[in-house]
């Protein structure tokens, strides 16, 4: 099947005429010009509320916007993924993490099969397992309860985990500590493993391929330190667990076969959190808080999945974030949260955007001749206010930001919070409004400044505006709004990648530096200068060689 481009179609020409005719239109002008903007711009589902009206964009926009998803057949392509339909072709696979958490009672087919009773036992042994570990039925090869948890994966396999655990803190199970091994520098497990005991630890070994290098060499050196710090090997079975899709790798590698939680093929790595991949999840905060998260993003699911395109929260962010990557030329995207318990989100949606998004070919095979996924970064507010926020206001780019805040904090000490939420609302506020020469002269004047002093500070004090923001408001960060804001930003992912025309669900980019890694490392093991790389590299590893202390 050939799919089309998104250039070719009618309406990205009409975009792209409507663009010449709306782009120097500031934002304020937007909302003279449009009485009843906030209504119309808003979208309330269950969990959020989600302001997009301070965006460059009018109703022809979105109607245009809107037409254009029609073209790009997107309302086919949700039902060819929620309908297990292979749609990562690079890969032979569905993409059916929205299955993982689906209670709607239907069934899902894969391959024909309905994944729901499997996906219902995985729930289920890590239900069991997860109260096991919490009541201390489950003991250690001394008889005492777990109290450390060791999540060791990388990627997928670490930072949703990472993420949902930070986010979640309050719901935290009590005595139970969690910690998090990802990277192969040594210093990330040894760091770890002086604040653990081997009789109270558990490491649960997460990698969906159970190849991976990092991950391998970090649960080898735990299962020496194990050893080697008063385990036996028949002790490995109680205090070794794998989440994975590769049974062979994980016997090979010494766990016991019922100490593996599975998962499968049809489970993108950086859409894994709803899987066995979320134990650590579980034994953080509770097997029950674990299937609200889920239930919040099956709630999101049956928003996108009938919703009209028009009130549908994904699809319009995913609009409006291919508006201003492709018409405004925008590079990169914020996430800024107003909320430190979500201080790992935007580092969590970097690798789920930017691992998805970021192609070159799209899905015909041919090599693209526009823009396609942005880079993704972000920090929490109010930190990032007095970091970055300068170059937003009154830098040379353009930074569409999505700013996110709980209405109600876990911690309501005193004025905190408001003061917080002050600072949201008027950021949004200051990146649209900016501020006019003519209020940058009265602030002065009004200061007592000289005309002298004012002419010469006066540039410096104006503030263009006209900066975009969309504005997501939940009532507080529970397990379920959570569920459901994280797969808002899945979906948002999923309908770029429609309509990039692009593949979202594989990862080939991360695969050269793997390989390449792969050839170094033996030469690294002797003293003999290397030649075989270009002058660079070579260099390189040979002043490494001398450099390494013997
Ligand atoms: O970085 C590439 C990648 O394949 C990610 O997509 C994945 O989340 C990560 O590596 C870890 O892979 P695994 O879970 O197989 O160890």
């Amino acid at each position: 099947m050939k799919y089309i481009s998104p250039i070719q179609t009618s309406n990205w020409k009409k975009l792209d005429e409507h663009f010449q005719n709306v782009k120097d239109i500031h934002l304020k002008t937007l909302f003279e010009q449009e009485k009843g903007r906030f209504e119309k711009f808003t979208i309330n589902t269950e969990s959020l509320f989600i302001d997009y009206s301070k965006n460059k964009i009018n109703s022809v926009t979105l109607d245009l916007l809107l037409q254009f998803a029609e073209e790009m057949k997107l309302k086919e392509e949700i039902e060819a993924m929620f309908s297990g339909d292979k749609i990562n072709q690079t890969e032979k696979r569905a993409v059916l993490h929205t299955a993982l958490r689906n209670f709607s009672g239907k069934a899902v087919y894969e391959s024909g099969n309905d994944v729901m009773p499997l996906v219902e036992k995985v729930r289920k042994q890590m239900k069991d397992f997860s109260n096991k570990i919490h009541s201390g039925e489950w003991k250690g090869y001394t008889g005492k309860e777990i109290k450390h948890i060791v999540n060791i994966g990388i990627g997928g396999s670490d930072l949703g985990p990472v993420m949902v655990t930070e986010a979640l803190k309050p719901y935290k199970v009590e005595d139970i500590e969690s910690y998090f091994v990802s990277n192969v520098d040594a210093t990330h497990i040894a760091e770890v493993l002086k604040k653990i005991d081997p009789e109270t630890t558990l490491f649960l070994i997460a990698s969906k391929t159970f190849t991976t290098q990092e991950t391998m060499t970090n649960a080898h050196t735990a299962r020496n330190w194990f050893l080697e710090n008063g385990g036996n090997e028949p002790d490995i079975k109680k205090h070794f667990i794998a989440l994975s899709t590769n049974k062979e790798g994980v016997e090979k590698f010494g766990i016991d076969p019922a100490n593996m939680f599975e998962f499968w093929d049809w489970v993108g790595g950086r859409y894994s959190l709803w899987s066995a991949i979320g134990l650590s999840i579980a034994l953080n905060i509770g097997y029950d808080n674990f299937e609200e998260l889920l239930k919040g993003a099956h709630e999101m699911d049956n928003h996108f999945q009938s919703t009209p395109f028009e009130k549908n929260a994904p699809v319009i962010l995913a609009l409006i974030g291919l508006w201003y990557n492709n018409f405004f030329n925008a590079e990169t995207e914020a996430i800024l949260p107003y909320d430190q318990y979500l201080h790992r989100f935007a580092a969590y949606f970097q690798q789920g955007n930017m691992e998805s998004n970021g192609k070159s070919v799209d899905r015909n095979g041919n090599p693209v001749n526009y823009q396609t996924g942005p880079i993704v970064w972000g920090e929490p507010g109010t930190n990032g206010q007095h970091a970055f926020y300068q170059l937003i206001h009154q830098g040379t780019k353009m930074i569409p930001c999505d700013f996110i805040a709980p209405a109600n904090s876990h911690n309501p000490i005193g004025d905190h919070h408001q003061k917080l939420l002050a600072n949201f609302f008027a950021q949004t506020e200051a990146l649209m409004n900016g501020k006019t020469e003519k209020e940058a002269r009265k602030e002065l004047e009004n200061k007592g400044l000289s005309s002298d002093e004012i002419e010469k500070l006066l540039p410096f004090k104006v503030f263009k505006g006209d900066n975009p923001t969309n504005s997501i408001l939940l009532k507080k960060v529970t397990p379920k709004s959570l569920g459901s804001l994280i797969a808002l930003y899945e979906h948002k992912i999923f309908v770029q990648g429609i309509l990039w025309n692009i593949f979202s669900f594989d990862q080939w980019g991360v695969e050269l530096g793997k390989q390449l890694a792969g050839l170094i490392l033996p030469e690294l093991d002797h003293d003999n200068p290397v030649i075989g790389h270009d002058a660079s590299t070579n260099g390189l590893i040979n002043e490494y060689k001398r450099m390494k202390e013997k």
